[in-house]
């Protein structure tokens, strides 16, 4: 679950984050960077482990969608992981927030924690930035280019919010 040069009393210690979207080509990876971005500008990386995931496997093993790289990459974000799946059976207790990117996103992961043990560690992103007006960050996919600056103009004020909030 973690990189190679991270140590056992890192990963206890750490804040494990996990984004969440549908495919896990745009939104969740553009969480995943722009978080990394902040906690790498605050000079804490050694504190937080930070990946991303999909509810659905249509993208698994992929990198980011070519649109999400050309835009995020523009504002100085690095995608550094391929798509995965989001996996009860190991996400759930590994991570210590789980932030989704849409109602839908919110739903299919809660439906998978029938015992209700882990709700709350389940979020929506924008839940921290209420002042945006925006609930969701709305899916690029069958968008265009400004669908793809709007997730990233969510994303960084949603995320600066986050990590004010830990
Ligand atoms: P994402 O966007 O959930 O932000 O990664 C999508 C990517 C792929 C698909 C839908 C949304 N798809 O249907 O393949």
């Amino acid at each position: 679950m973690q990189g190679p040069s991270t140590s056992m009393s890192q990963v206890v210690s750490s804040t494990k984050v996990l984004f969440v979207c549908l495919g896990n080509i745009c939104r969740s990876p553009t969480g995943e960077a722009i978080l990394k971005k902040i906690v790498k500008h605050n000079n804490k990386q050694e504190h937080f482990i930070i990946q991303s995931a999909g509810t659905g496997n249509y993208h698994v093993g992929e990198q980011p969608d070519p649109r999400t790289r050309h835009h995020g990459e523009k504002r100085g974000l690095v995608f550094e992981s391929l798509a995965q799946q989001f996996n009860p059976k190991i996400h759930f207790e590994y991570f210590d927030h789980i932030l989704c990117m849409d109602e839908s996103n919110y739903n299919n992961i809660l439906k998978l924690d029938d015992m209700k043990v882990y709700h709350q560690k389940v979020k929506t992103i924008m839940s921290f930035a209420p002042h945006t007006g925006y609930t969701i960050v709305p899916d690029p996919y069958m968008g265009g280019p400004s669908d793809f600056e709007l997730v990233i103009d969510l994303l960084e004020v949603a995320c600066q919010s986050f990590y004010d909030s830990l």
